[in-house]
C-alpha cells in the first residue's frame, strides 16, 4: 500500500492514549501462559507481532479467550500440549526467540516458521546457549524454520557479547525450566521487562546490575495491565518536537528506564519532554509525557549503553536529528542490521532520496542538521513497521509530499497510528 503524506500547516495538538507495548505483551501471553491458574491480562497489543504470541500458545493447547478487543482471560494449569503443525512466528523475532527458551526443554518436539524477513533473522544467538543448556535445535544454516526437540535442560553461567533482552529472556526461561541455577551477563542492561514479570509471577529470580540468575520455579498466574509503547510514543515525540507549534500530551506511556533512552536524547540535544503524573502498574514505571515544539536542538553523541536503551528507535531518531543544529553520531548500534530490514543500510538510502543528509558507518550513521527536508519521492519500507512510520513523521514537515510504499506493515506493532496522528491534526 502507497501512503501520502504532506506537509502540517499547523502543529499537533490535543491528548492521545498510546496502546500497549510489545515487548510486555508478548511476555504477557507466554508467562501467564506457563503459570498456573487463570488472569486477566488488560490492554493487550493489537500489533500482528503479539497476535501471532497469542495464537502459538492457543497452539499449544492454552486456554485463551478474549473478553473484549484488548482484555484476554487466559486459564493454564502451566503444561504445554505439543503442536502437530508447524508454529508460526509471522515476522516476529520476539515470538521466536522468547518461545524457543520455553520449547527448548519440554517433553515434545516443535517446530518454529516465520515470514521471509524472520527466517534471514539470526537465530545463532539463541541457538548456542540453549545448546549449552542441553538443547537439541536444527536450524537452517542459523536461521528459521527451527526444530527443537525438547529435553532436560541444565543452568550456565553464560556471559554473552549482545545487549539483547531476546536473548536474555530466552535463556533465562529455559533455566526457568532447567536442574540448577543459570546466570545470564550482558555488556550493558537491555530491556528487563523479563526479569521483572517474572519476578511479579514468583519466580526465583534475582538481579545484580546486568546479570541475572533464575532457578527452576513455577510461576502463578496474576493479573497483568500493560503499559503505553514508548516506541510507538517516540513517533509522537518525534513529531512534536519537529512540527512547529506543536503541544501536546502522549498519556501512559511505560517510562522503565532500561526503555526511556530516547527521554534522554531529546534532554541530550537540548529539547524539553515533561514527564507528568509518574507512577507503577504492575511492576513498570508508567506517566503522561507533555511534548513541545523545539527549534533550538544540538546534535549529539549516541552510543555504548545507551544503544539497548533506544534500540528501536533509532530511524526516528534518524529524523530529529536531521532538524538538530550540527552532528549527530549514532556508534556501536551494528545490530541494527538484523532487525526487520537491515535499518542501518535502508534508513539511509531512503532519508537521503528526501534530502537528509546521513552518511552509513559500519556500526550507525552520522547526521548533519539541520536541513530542509525537501521530500517529493517514494520510500522503500522494506517490509520494516519502524522504517515506514519513521519516514512518515518525515513527511509532516517535508517540502513536497513523501510516498512511502509497504505502508501496511506498520500494522506489526501499531495498528493506530495513523488515527492517532489525525487525532492530533
Ligand atoms: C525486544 C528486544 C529488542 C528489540 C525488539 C524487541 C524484546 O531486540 O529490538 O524490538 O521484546 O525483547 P534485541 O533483543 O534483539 O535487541
Amino acid at each position: 500500500m502507497l501512503k501520502k503524506v504532506s506537509k502540517l500547516n499547523n502543529g499537533l495538538k490535543g491528548e492521545i492514549t498510546i496502546p500497549a507495548d510489545k515487548s510486555v505483551s508478548h511476555r504477557a501471553v507466554m508467562f501467564s501462559s506457563i503459570a498456573r491458574g487463570k488472569c486477566i491480562i488488560k490492554n493487550f497489543s493489537s500489533g500482528a507481532d503479539c497476535h501471532s504470541t497469542l495464537n502459538l500458545f492457543k497452539q499449544l493447547g492454552v486456554n485463551i479467550e478474549f473478553i473484549d478487543e484488548k482484555t484476554l482471560s487466559i486459564n493454564s494449569d502451566g503444561i504445554l500440549k505439543p503442536s502437530y503443525t508447524p508454529l508460526d512466528a509471522g515476522n516476529s523475532g520476539t515470538t521466536t526467540r522468547l518461545i524457543s527458551g520455553i520449547l527448548a526443554g519440554q517433553n515434545f518436539d516443535s517446530v518454529i516458521i516465520g515470514d521471509e524477513s524472520l527466517s534471514k533473522r539470526p537465530m545463532k544467538r539463541i541457538i548456542e546457549p540453549l545448546t549449552l543448556m542441553g538443547a537439541n535445535i536444527e536450524s537452517v544454516d542459523g536461521h528459521a524454520p527451527l526444530t527443537i526437540k525438547g529435553r532436560k535442560l541444565h543452568g550456565i553461567i553464560y556471559n554473552s557479547k549482545l545487549a539483547s533482552a531476546q536473548v536474555k529472556s530466552c535463556v533465562l526461561l529455559a533455566g526457568l525450566n532447567a536442574e540448577g541455577n543459570t546466570t545470564f551477563t550482558e555488556p550493558y542492561l537491555s530491556r528487563n521487562h523479563t526479569e521483572l514479570l517474572l519476578q511479579y509471577l514468583g519466580a526465583d529470580i534475582t538481579i545484580n546490575g546486568t546479570s541475572s540468575t533464575i532457578c527452576s520455579s513455577e510461576l502463578v498466574a496474576k493479573d497483568i495491565t500493560i503499559i503505553g509503547d514508548i516506541s510507538s510514543a517516540a513517533f509522537f515525540i518525534v513529531a512534536g518536537l519537529i512540527v512547529p507549534n506543536s503541544d501536546f500530551v502522549i498519556k501512559d506511556v511505560g517510562l522503565n528506564p532500561t526503555r526511556s533512552g530516547i527521554i534522554d536524547i531529546v534532554k541530550r540535544m537540548g529539547g524539553g519532554v515533561n514527564i507528568l503524573n509518574r507512577h507503577l502498574d504492575s511492576g513498570e514505571e508508567v506517566g503522561d509525557i507533555r511534548v513541545q515544539y523545539n527549534d533550538n536542538l544540538k546534535g549529539c553523541i549516541i552510543e555504548g549503553e545507551d544503544i539497548p536503551r533506544l534500540i528501536d528507535e533509532l530511524p526516528v531518531i534518524a529524523v530529529l536529528a536531521s532538524q538538530a543544529e550540527g552532528q549527530t553520531i549514532v556508534k556501536n548500534a551494528e545490530d541494527l542490521r538484523n532487525k526487520e530490514s537491515d535499518r542501518i543500510k535502508c534508513l539511509v538510502l531512503e532519508l537521503k532520496k528526501i534530502g537528509i543528509k546521513i552518511e552509513e558507518s559500519q556500526d550507525g550513521f552520522i547526521i548533519d542538521g539541520k536541513t530542509q527536508i525537501k521530500g517529493g519521492a517514494e520510500l522503500e519500507s522494506y517490509h520494516d513497521h519502524r522504517l515506514a512510520m519513521s519516514f512518515y513523521i518525515a513527511g509532516l514537515i517535508a517540502e513536497n509530499e513523501i510516498a512511502i510504499n509497504g505502508f501496511e506493515w506498520t500494522k506489526i506493532s501499531f495498528p493506530e497510528f495513523e488515527e492517532l496522528v489525525n487525532k492530533l491534526v
